[in-house]
């Protein structure tokens, strides 16, 4: 007998592409530490979020995974701006750091863009600061934000050239919409920035091969919203909370989804794992561009260089 049931889309494991891009990490951390150089990752946390608390720890286990020395500190909710700039200003003048991040959000008190921008570009792990997102964007080599790094990585595994594609995002933030809408248009695609503001957003959706959903919506995306065959990346996390618990879901219903895609990203285990192992690759690509800056004479190196 002839099944009719539909198949299903492939499910696009961010844990085993994530370890790749890890091992390549651990390689070349490897082959610095023959040469006496050791890369470190400095990662500040202010205040209480229990969402970034995770986060944070979560880069750091995998720092410590692959060897990247990581340092950790931690402000309380009730940290005035001024402290916040104090440590960074230490950060950014100690050449045994090589990448500074500040986990967002920050607490409603401390303004976030001045935070970002008190960062040295050169350091700025993140791909946040205003240099490094005009590099982007003009095509010049730069730290790129981690996740639409990872995201692009999961896209070129699954589609190879992406030349010629209509991507639609989902989202319109500076973290992850705008940059990924970038990345895509340097793919050569076509792209579309779908938001909130959108006439008929499921209808703009339908047109894409490539669907980039970033907007934190829970489920906000299904079955009909989509092409058939198109290849979905869900960037959500959100957590819902219910009679049976806690559980943490993307922005596209992922079943629904399934029904119709060729492929999509599960949440947990598709973006996430990329986001943090695009953030240790940039320590990486940080640390070589402190060391090429050095060499110019463009960084003034006043203690021994570890990175
Ligand atoms: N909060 C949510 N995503 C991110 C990220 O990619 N970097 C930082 N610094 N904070 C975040």
């Amino acid at each position: 007998m002839i099944s009719t049931t539909p198949a299903l889309a492939r499910d696009i494991d961010g844990k085993a592409i994530s370890a790749q891009v890890l091992d390549e990490v651990r390689e070349e951390v490897l082959a610095l530490a023959n040469q006496q150089i050791y890369p470190a990752l400095a990662v500040l946390l202010v205040g209480d979020d229990p969402a970034s608390h995770v986060y944070v720890r979560n880069k750091l286990l995998r720092a410590k995974d692959v060897g990247i020395r990581s340092l950790e500190y931690r402000l309380p909710e009730t940290a005035s701006q001024a402290q916040v700039l104090e440590l960074i200003a230490q950060l950014n003048a100690d050449p045994a750091v090589n990448g500074i991040l500040v986990q967002l959000p920050l607490p409603a008190s401390i303004d976030e863009q001045a935070v970002i921008h008190a960062i040295d570009p050169i350091k700025d792990v993140d791909g946040f600061h205003r240099e490094n997102v005009g590099g982007l964007v003009q095509g010049i080599e730069v730290l790129t934000p981690c996740t639409p790094s990872g995201c692009m990585r999961l896209l070129l595994e699954i589609c190879g050239d992406l030349s010629g594609l209509h991507a639609v995002v989902i989202g319109r933030s500076n973290i992850v919409g705008k940059p990924m809408a970038t990345l895509l248009l340097q793919a050569n695609c076509s792209v579309s920035v779908v938001h909130s503001r959108s006439v008929d957003a499921p209808a703009l959706c339908r047109l894409a091969d490539i669907v980039v959903a970033a907007v934190g919506r829970p489920a906000l995306i299904d079955a009909s919203w989509l092409k058939p065959g198109a290849v979905v990346i869900d960037v959500g996390i959100n957590r819902i909370t219910s009679e049976f618990g806690d559980r943490l879901v993307g922005d596209v219903d992922y079943a629904s989804a399934r029904t119709v895609a060729r492929a999509i990203t599960p949440v947990p285990g598709g973006v996430g794992p990329m986001t943090i192992a695009y953030l240790l690759k940039n320590t990486l690509i940080a640390s070589q561009l402190q060391r090429t800056a050095r060499l110019d004479g463009a960084l003034s190196v006043s203690a021994p260089v570890l990175g």
